[in-house]
Protein backbone atom coordinates (compact mmCIF):
# COMPACT_ATOMS: atom_id res chain seq x y z
CA UNK A 1 0.00 0.00 0.00
CA UNK A 2 1.14 3.41 -1.01
CA UNK A 3 0.51 6.49 0.49
CA UNK A 4 -1.81 8.55 -1.70
CA UNK A 5 -2.38 12.21 -1.59
CA UNK A 6 -6.22 13.15 -0.12
CA UNK A 7 -8.35 13.08 -3.70
CA UNK A 8 -11.88 14.29 -2.16
CA UNK A 9 -12.86 15.96 1.28
CA UNK A 10 -12.16 13.14 4.07
CA UNK A 11 -15.91 13.01 6.50
CA UNK A 12 -16.63 10.74 9.14
CA UNK A 13 -17.89 8.62 6.59
CA UNK A 14 -14.39 8.05 4.67
CA UNK A 15 -13.16 7.32 8.95
CA UNK A 16 -15.92 4.53 9.21
CA UNK A 17 -15.38 2.90 5.76
CA UNK A 18 -11.45 2.73 6.43
CA UNK A 19 -12.48 1.05 9.79
CA UNK A 20 -14.94 -1.39 8.11
CA UNK A 21 -12.43 -2.56 5.56
CA UNK A 22 -9.99 -3.23 8.26
CA UNK A 23 -7.59 -0.50 6.86
CA UNK A 24 -5.61 2.47 8.60
CA UNK A 25 -5.82 6.28 8.86
CA UNK A 26 -2.87 8.42 9.83
CA UNK A 27 -3.53 11.88 11.88
CA UNK A 28 -1.19 14.52 12.92
CA UNK A 29 -1.34 17.90 14.57
CA UNK A 30 -0.98 20.92 12.75
CA UNK A 31 -1.05 24.42 13.82
CA UNK A 32 -0.65 26.42 10.41
CA UNK A 33 -1.45 27.11 7.03
CA UNK A 34 1.46 25.66 6.02
CA UNK A 35 2.21 22.49 7.47
CA UNK A 36 -1.00 21.86 7.31
CA UNK A 37 -0.94 22.04 3.25
CA UNK A 38 2.44 19.82 3.32
CA UNK A 39 0.39 17.07 6.06
CA UNK A 40 -2.22 17.07 3.24
CA UNK A 41 0.12 16.74 0.51
CA UNK A 42 1.54 13.50 2.02
CA UNK A 43 -2.02 11.99 2.61
CA UNK A 44 -2.83 12.75 6.27
CA UNK A 45 -6.35 12.10 6.69
CA UNK A 46 -7.26 14.31 9.95
CA UNK A 47 -5.41 17.17 11.02
CA UNK A 48 -5.67 18.17 14.99
CA UNK A 49 -5.69 21.66 15.95
CA UNK A 50 -4.10 20.00 19.65
CA UNK A 51 -4.05 22.10 23.14
CA UNK A 52 -0.47 21.10 22.89
CA UNK A 53 0.16 24.11 20.92
CA UNK A 54 0.72 25.06 24.70
CA UNK A 55 3.77 23.06 25.13
CA UNK A 56 5.13 23.00 21.61
CA UNK A 57 4.64 26.38 20.05
CA UNK A 58 3.92 28.59 23.78
CA UNK A 59 6.47 26.75 26.03
CA UNK A 60 4.29 25.94 28.78
CA UNK A 61 4.39 22.22 30.79
CA UNK A 62 1.36 21.82 30.35
CA UNK A 63 -2.30 22.30 27.86
CA UNK A 64 -4.05 24.07 31.03
CA UNK A 65 -3.14 27.68 29.33
CA UNK A 66 -4.04 27.46 26.32
CA UNK A 67 -7.38 29.28 25.34
CA UNK A 68 -9.94 28.91 23.10
CA UNK A 69 -8.68 32.19 21.36
CA UNK A 70 -5.57 30.53 20.95
CA UNK A 71 -7.77 27.46 19.62
CA UNK A 72 -9.42 29.99 17.14
CA UNK A 73 -6.87 31.47 16.15
CA UNK A 74 -4.89 27.73 15.02
CA UNK A 75 -7.97 26.46 13.66
CA UNK A 76 -8.49 29.47 10.94
CA UNK A 77 -4.49 29.17 10.18
CA UNK A 78 -4.82 25.14 9.85
CA UNK A 79 -7.79 25.63 8.07
CA UNK A 80 -6.53 28.26 5.45
CA UNK A 81 -4.01 25.66 4.46
CA UNK A 82 -5.75 22.73 4.34
CA UNK A 83 -6.56 20.27 1.29
CA UNK A 84 -9.46 17.88 2.19
CA UNK A 85 -8.17 16.67 5.32
CA UNK A 86 -10.42 16.46 8.00
CA UNK A 87 -10.44 18.99 10.83
CA UNK A 88 -10.69 18.14 14.08
CA UNK A 89 -10.18 21.07 17.14
CA UNK A 90 -9.38 20.19 21.08
CA UNK A 91 -11.69 21.98 23.44
CA UNK A 92 -9.09 23.26 26.00
CA UNK A 93 -9.14 23.72 29.05
CA UNK A 94 -12.16 24.57 31.22
CA UNK A 95 -14.00 25.60 27.92
CA UNK A 96 -16.79 22.56 28.61
CA UNK A 97 -17.47 23.17 32.06
CA UNK A 98 -21.11 23.81 31.84
CA UNK A 99 -23.61 23.23 29.02
CA UNK A 100 -24.04 27.19 27.55
CA UNK A 101 -20.44 26.88 27.72
CA UNK A 102 -19.85 23.75 25.97
CA UNK A 103 -22.42 24.92 23.35
CA UNK A 104 -20.46 28.57 22.53
CA UNK A 105 -17.10 27.33 22.54
CA UNK A 106 -17.84 23.87 20.43
CA UNK A 107 -19.53 26.42 17.78
CA UNK A 108 -17.04 28.79 17.87
CA UNK A 109 -14.64 25.76 16.88
CA UNK A 110 -16.80 24.97 14.11
CA UNK A 111 -17.57 28.58 12.99
CA UNK A 112 -13.46 28.57 12.58
CA UNK A 113 -13.55 25.57 10.43
CA UNK A 114 -13.69 22.17 12.73
CA UNK A 115 -15.39 19.50 11.47
CA UNK A 116 -15.00 17.91 14.80
CA UNK A 117 -14.39 18.67 18.33
CA UNK A 118 -12.36 16.63 21.20
CA UNK A 119 -12.81 17.13 24.90
CA UNK A 120 -11.01 14.79 27.20
CA UNK A 121 -12.88 12.70 29.68
CA UNK A 122 -14.61 9.71 30.64
CA UNK A 123 -18.48 8.52 31.79
CA UNK A 124 -18.70 12.44 33.00
CA UNK A 125 -18.55 13.53 29.63
CA UNK A 126 -20.98 11.08 28.08
CA UNK A 127 -24.00 14.39 28.62
CA UNK A 128 -21.58 16.83 27.16
CA UNK A 129 -20.72 14.27 24.02
CA UNK A 130 -24.42 14.02 23.56
CA UNK A 131 -25.40 17.43 23.85
CA UNK A 132 -23.21 18.53 21.04
CA UNK A 133 -24.12 15.43 18.82
CA UNK A 134 -27.60 16.59 19.00
CA UNK A 135 -26.94 19.23 17.63
CA UNK A 136 -24.69 18.51 14.91
CA UNK A 137 -21.36 18.58 16.50
CA UNK A 138 -19.45 15.43 16.04
CA UNK A 139 -16.97 14.32 18.91
CA UNK A 140 -14.19 12.95 19.59
CA UNK A 141 -14.02 12.06 23.61
CA UNK A 142 -10.00 11.56 24.30
CA UNK A 143 -9.59 8.74 27.12
CA UNK A 144 -6.44 7.09 28.58
CA UNK A 145 -4.26 9.95 29.19
CA UNK A 146 -6.35 12.70 29.55
CA UNK A 147 -3.29 15.61 29.70
CA UNK A 148 -5.83 18.37 30.82
CA UNK A 149 -6.44 16.13 33.94
CA UNK A 150 -2.26 16.20 34.55
CA UNK A 151 -2.75 17.18 38.19
CA UNK A 152 -5.18 15.05 39.02
CA UNK A 153 -3.31 12.40 37.60
CA UNK A 154 0.03 13.00 39.20
CA UNK A 155 1.83 13.26 36.21
CA UNK A 156 2.15 11.95 32.00
CA UNK A 157 1.69 8.07 32.95
CA UNK A 158 0.62 5.45 31.24
CA UNK A 159 -3.27 4.54 32.40
CA UNK A 160 -5.28 1.55 32.31
CA UNK A 161 -2.28 -0.72 33.48
CA UNK A 162 -4.75 -2.15 36.79
CA UNK A 163 -7.31 -4.42 35.72
CA UNK A 164 -10.16 -2.28 37.36
CA UNK A 165 -9.00 1.22 35.51
CA UNK A 166 -8.70 -1.12 32.57
CA UNK A 167 -12.50 -2.42 32.76
CA UNK A 168 -13.86 1.52 33.23
CA UNK A 169 -11.64 2.43 30.04
CA UNK A 170 -13.74 -0.50 28.30
CA UNK A 171 -17.35 0.49 29.87
CA UNK A 172 -16.87 4.07 29.58
CA UNK A 173 -15.64 3.95 26.06
CA UNK A 174 -19.12 1.31 25.16
CA UNK A 175 -21.22 4.56 27.13
CA UNK A 176 -19.26 7.88 25.23
CA UNK A 177 -20.22 5.59 21.55
CA UNK A 178 -23.73 5.30 22.64
CA UNK A 179 -23.69 9.26 23.65
CA UNK A 180 -23.37 9.83 20.32
CA UNK A 181 -19.27 10.18 20.07
CA UNK A 182 -17.89 9.54 16.54
CA UNK A 183 -14.47 8.92 17.06
CA UNK A 184 -12.49 7.75 20.37
CA UNK A 185 -9.10 8.74 20.90
CA UNK A 186 -7.10 6.64 23.06
CA UNK A 187 -4.09 8.52 24.63
CA UNK A 188 -0.98 6.18 26.61
CA UNK A 189 -2.54 2.92 27.72
CA UNK A 190 -1.53 -0.91 27.34
CA UNK A 191 -1.62 -2.41 23.70
CA UNK A 192 -3.77 -5.14 25.22
CA UNK A 193 -6.46 -2.53 26.15
CA UNK A 194 -6.39 -0.05 23.04
CA UNK A 195 -7.06 -3.73 20.94
CA UNK A 196 -9.96 -4.53 23.64
CA UNK A 197 -11.72 -1.02 23.11
CA UNK A 198 -10.74 -0.98 19.31
CA UNK A 199 -12.59 -4.53 18.79
CA UNK A 200 -15.76 -3.72 20.78
CA UNK A 201 -16.29 -0.45 19.07
CA UNK A 202 -18.06 0.26 16.06
CA UNK A 203 -16.74 3.76 16.12
CA UNK A 204 -12.64 4.43 14.61
CA UNK A 205 -10.39 4.61 17.55
CA UNK A 206 -7.13 6.99 16.99
CA UNK A 207 -4.33 5.84 19.46
CA UNK A 208 -0.98 7.09 20.33
CA UNK A 209 0.81 5.35 22.49
CA UNK A 210 -1.67 2.94 22.70
CA UNK A 211 -0.01 -0.02 20.27
CA UNK A 212 -0.82 -1.00 16.46
CA UNK A 213 -3.96 -2.21 16.93
CA UNK A 214 -6.12 1.15 17.18
CA UNK A 215 -8.14 1.74 13.81
CA UNK A 216 -5.40 5.19 13.49
CA UNK A 217 -2.77 6.62 14.74
CA UNK A 218 -2.17 10.16 16.09
CA UNK A 219 1.48 11.90 17.13
CA UNK A 220 2.16 15.56 18.24
CA UNK A 221 3.94 16.95 14.39
CA UNK A 222 6.75 18.16 16.62
CA UNK A 223 7.45 14.87 17.66
CA UNK A 224 7.83 13.29 14.31
CA UNK A 225 10.18 16.22 13.42
CA UNK A 226 12.17 15.52 16.17
CA UNK A 227 12.12 18.94 17.47
CA UNK A 228 10.24 18.34 20.69
CA UNK A 229 12.19 18.89 24.04
CA UNK A 230 11.03 15.70 25.28
CA UNK A 231 10.92 12.38 23.69
CA UNK A 232 8.79 9.70 25.09
CA UNK A 233 9.27 6.00 24.67
CA UNK A 234 5.80 5.78 21.91
CA UNK A 235 7.94 8.49 19.81
CA UNK A 236 9.63 8.13 16.69
CA UNK A 237 11.34 10.77 14.83
CA UNK A 238 10.79 10.28 11.07
CA UNK A 239 12.91 13.17 9.72
CA UNK A 240 15.93 11.46 10.38
CA UNK A 241 15.96 9.06 7.75
CA UNK A 242 14.10 11.49 5.20
CA UNK A 243 15.17 11.47 2.30
CA UNK A 244 13.36 14.82 1.02
CA UNK A 245 13.36 16.79 4.23
CA UNK A 246 9.81 17.27 6.04
CA UNK A 247 7.68 15.97 3.35
CA UNK A 248 9.54 12.63 3.03
CA UNK A 249 9.23 12.47 6.61
CA UNK A 250 5.44 12.92 6.77
CA UNK A 251 4.95 10.73 3.60
CA UNK A 252 7.13 7.68 5.62
CA UNK A 253 4.68 8.50 8.84
CA UNK A 254 1.58 7.90 6.81
CA UNK A 255 3.33 4.96 5.00
CA UNK A 256 4.75 3.43 8.35
CA UNK A 257 0.92 4.22 9.99
CA UNK A 258 -1.01 2.33 7.10
CA UNK A 259 1.38 -0.60 6.65
CA UNK A 260 1.55 -1.16 9.71
CA UNK A 261 5.49 -0.88 10.77
CA UNK A 262 4.60 2.22 13.02
CA UNK A 263 3.92 1.74 16.10
CA UNK A 264 6.93 -0.46 16.73
CA UNK A 265 6.74 -2.75 19.73
CA UNK A 266 9.58 -0.95 21.34
CA UNK A 267 6.85 2.05 20.90
CA UNK A 268 3.83 0.18 22.68
CA UNK A 269 3.05 -0.31 26.46
CA UNK A 270 2.47 -4.00 28.40
O1 LIG B 1 -3.47 18.09 21.98
C1 LIG B 1 -3.02 17.17 21.30
O2 LIG B 1 -2.15 17.34 20.45
C2 LIG B 1 -3.55 15.83 21.53
C3 LIG B 1 -2.76 14.70 20.98
C4 LIG B 1 -1.64 14.38 21.88
C5 LIG B 1 -3.59 13.52 20.70
O3 LIG B 1 -4.55 15.66 22.16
Amino acid sequence: MSTQKISSNVTLTTLLNIKQRGEKFACLTAYDACFASILCEAGVEVLLVGDSLGMVLQGHDSTLPVTMNDMIYHMQCVKRGNRGALLMADLPFMSYASESQTLENAAALMRAGANIVKLEGGAWIANTTRLLAERGIPVCAHMGLTPQSVNRIGGFHVQGRDPEQAQSIVEEAQLLQEAGASVLLLECVPKILAKTVTEGLQIPVIGIGAGPDTTAQIMVLHDVLGVSPITPKFVKNFLVDSKNGIPGAIESYVKAVKERTFPAEEHCFD
